[in-house]
């Protein structure tokens, strides 16, 4: 099991150093347009190897996509991300140029590749790799729901004063400030739904906390986030390289489903060796449908913007 990661960036490395440490794939090539830059992040990660007992052979390249070739799953991590005050919409110019350029260069080395978009505006990065690329819409996956719905459970757990493990809940919609429906209504501790023990209030306090995870980081750090993007990359990388069949909330292109048309848009979904392996619809009650929806035109006005 070959991975591509492109852009090695904080986001990028930490994508990388998580699926090296899960010891499932033989070989993460991490590339970058930085002279040497890629090549020094394996190297040093390579040099925990023996620390945290993985086999796992990382290598780095300067934008040689050859050495990508045969990579069962890219992951374009490359671009600017947001600064404190940016929305991510604001990175569109910028980023749309390279996720096009470095998705035509992976599978022109990897024509039966997965790849995840985790590039900034995420949604409409990943509705851009379809629109100019030729691989199955199943191919094709946004990285935001799974990081979305990590923040989720931390602020749940937090509001709960229960442990991590007793929480469960799930995001979907945008990946944007804005755009983020966090699913309060099915949110769960320890299968007891977490409105018994929350106020309506401390709810939906949890569920604005959640909308604004990454850019209360961005505020904090100076810069994106990359440890929980980095972790739930891996999530998403591991659930295909295995073919566990889990379920994640994703960007995935809907064709109808949730009422939806030719946009990518968090949905939860299956995921196993062939990618998408089903887009699962769930039974949302009025008031999380017309937020959808909201999240769906937020997200088609950016994909407006795209020079398609
Ligand atoms: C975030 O929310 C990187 O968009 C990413 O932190």
């Amino acid at each position: 099991m070959k991975v591509t990661v492109v852009g090695a960036g904080a986001v990028g490395a930490s994508c990388a150093e998580y699926i090296a440490i899960k010891d499932f794939a033989s070989e993460v090539v991490l590339l970058d347009i930085k002279e040497d830059y890629a090549e020094g992040k394996a190297m040093d990660l390579m040099q925990t190897a023996s620390l945290n007992g993985f086999d796992t052979k990382i290598t780095g390249s300067t934008n040689d996509y050859s050495k990508t070739a045969g990579s069962d799953i890219a992951v374009i991590t490359s671009g600017i991300p947001r600064k404190p005050g940016m929305t991510r919409e604001e990175l569109i110019g910028i980023n749309a140029g390279i996720v096009k350029e470095v998705s035509s260069n992976i599978i022109k080395h990897s024509p039966d590749v997965t790849i995840i978009v985790v590039s900034n505006p995420m949604d409409t990065m990943t509705y851009l790799v379809h629109k100019s690329t030729n691989l199955p819409k199943n191919r094709i996956i946004g990285m935001g729901g799974a990081l979305d719905s990590a923040r989720f459970k931390y602020r749940l757990a937090e509001a709960l004063e229960a442990p991590i493990s007793d929480v469960d809940g799930m995001v979907i919609g945008g990946h944007s400030d804005k755009g983020m429906v966090p699913l309060t209504r099915l949110a769960t501790r320890n299968s007891v739904l977490a409105s018994e023990f929350l106020e309506e209030d401390r709810l939906n306090q949890v569920a604005d906390d959640t909308k604004v995870g990454g850019a209360t980081l961005t505020k904090m750090l100076g810069t994106s986030a990359w440890y929980a993007p980095g972790a739930a990359v891996s999530g998403l990388v591991q659930a295909i390289a295995c073919d566990q069949q889990k379920m994640f909330p994703c960007s995935a292109l809907l064709e109808g489903e949730y009422g939806l048309n030719d946009l990518c848009i968090g949905v939860p979904v299956v995921l196993g060796k062939n990618g998408i392996e089903k887009i699962v619809e769930i039974e949302l009650n009025d008031a999380e449908k017309n937020k959808l929806k909201e999240s769906a035109e937020g997200v088609k006005k950016t994909n407006g913007l795209l020079d398609i």
